[in-house]
């Protein structure tokens, strides 16, 4: 590997920070260009040595001037959609973290990435398990494949305790360390959701080939079914320093700091079906995956909207859902030709969303 240089897309968020982190292990990894949607970026850009950056707007302008090898988005949220399709349009490996863009904006990105002929890598740490489960196998000879979920803080809550949980609650989750709106949507499973739209595009499979499995350990990222009945698993402590490692170092696998499994002080590998009704927004998901076209936007943006107005305090933890699931009920479903019809889409989403708030 040859040195890449890496413009880091939302450098000051929990992904963007360990990403740096990765960046400064790895002697051929530098980078060339940081944004942020609001922190200032003075201090990270003295430590990194970089001219390119910016605070807020497009980052598309920094983009083309920085010239990077390689666009690590992990900023959250549909502010992602620019840097994700700049990238696939223009063929520059794009290691992606912020879901929310491939979701939102999947039949884009995929022409995008037609015609960019780039490298698109998942930074999700199920999906990255996937690619490297699915590596060298024929597409025909895959059956079916599992995303695992830790089933969130709230996965032993009865319906009635949910009714009552709070923001402090759900911001508490049981295996991972991330950003407050991936926190939230892993206590309401639309994180799994999100993902299982995220599969569909990556690795263009039909939604009935992708199962979602709760395994509380969040050891097990991923397992790949193959038609003659075996069946391949990617473990790994939950640290999301590994994908991020193996997604800019693609496609070697330099050494990171993070140990590797001790199975004799014992590993949990238990699973169960996830509580659909319980948990909606799964549902709900798959269901916007399957209609196609303007839903999985609409459904992205709704829950947004939802997950902000949980965090502010507007609605209660189980409410989530009905918002999303109101706001899906507007939407007129029809394909998307463009960024701005898409924009537009994500728009009229959060508006039908924010009209159903209570007011603050
Ligand atoms: N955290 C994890 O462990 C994890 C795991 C898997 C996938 N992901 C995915 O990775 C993405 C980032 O998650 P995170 O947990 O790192 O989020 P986070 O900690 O909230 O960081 C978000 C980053 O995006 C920037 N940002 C926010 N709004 C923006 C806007 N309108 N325009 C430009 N930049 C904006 C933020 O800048 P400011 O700091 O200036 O607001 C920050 O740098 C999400 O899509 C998430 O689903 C995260």
């Amino acid at each position: 590997m040859h040195g890449r240089r890496i413009a880091v897309v939302g450098a000051t968020g929990s992904i963007g920070r360990q990403a740096l982190e990765v960046i400064a292990a790895v002697p051929d990894l530098s980078v060339c260009a940081l944004t942020s949607g609001s922190q200032p970026l003075d201090g990270l850009a003295a430590v990194y040595g970089v001219e390119h950056v910016q605070v807020g707007g497009d980052p598309t302008n920094v983009l083309e001037r920085a010239a990077p090898d390689v666009v690590l988005n992990a900023v959250v949220g549909f502010a992602g959609v620019g840097a994700t399709l700049w990238a696939l349009e223009h063929g520059i490996t794009l290691a992606l973290a912020n879901k929310e863009s491939l979701v939102a904006a999947g039949d884009l990105a995929l022409a995008a990435w037609q015609r960019g002929k780039g490298l698109l890598l998942p930074v999700d740490s199920e999906h990255s398990a996937l690619l490297q489960c699915l590596d060298g196998h024929h597409p025909g000879t895959v059956q079916s494949v599992v995303l695992t979920a830790s089933g969130g803080p709230f996965r032993n809550r009865s319906r009635d305790d949910l009714e009552s949980v709070s923001v402090e609650d759900a911001l508490a989750h049981p295996t991972w360390s991330m950003g407050p709106k991936i926190t939230i949507d892993s206590a309401t499973l639309a994180n799994k959701g999100l993902e299982l739209i995220e599969a569909h595009y990556l690795f263009g499979l039909d939604y009935d080939r992708i199962e979602v499995v709760v395994h509380p350990s969040s050891v097990v990222h991923a397992i790949v079914r193959f038609r003659d009945g075996a069946a391949l698993a990617h473990l790994g402590y939950p640290d999301m320093r590994v994908p991020i490692s193996y997604a800019l170092t693609y496609p070697e696998r330099r050494a990171t700091e993070i140990p590797g499994l001790d199975l004799a002080a014992g590993v949990s590998l238990e699973f169960e079906a996830p509580d659909l009704e319980r948990f909606p927004l799964l549902a709900l998901a798959r269901e916007a995956g399957e209609r196609g076209g303007t839903f999985p936007c609409a459904f992205n943006a709704a829950n947004e909207v939802a997950v902000r107005a949980f965090l502010a305090g507007r609605i209660r933890f189980v409410e989530i859902a009905g918002l999303v699931e109101d706001a899906l009920d507007g939407v007129e479903g029809a394909p998307v030709r463009d960024l701005a019809e898409l924009v537009a889409v994500d728009e009229e989403a959060r508006r039908l969303a924010e009209r159903r708030l209570a007011p603050a």
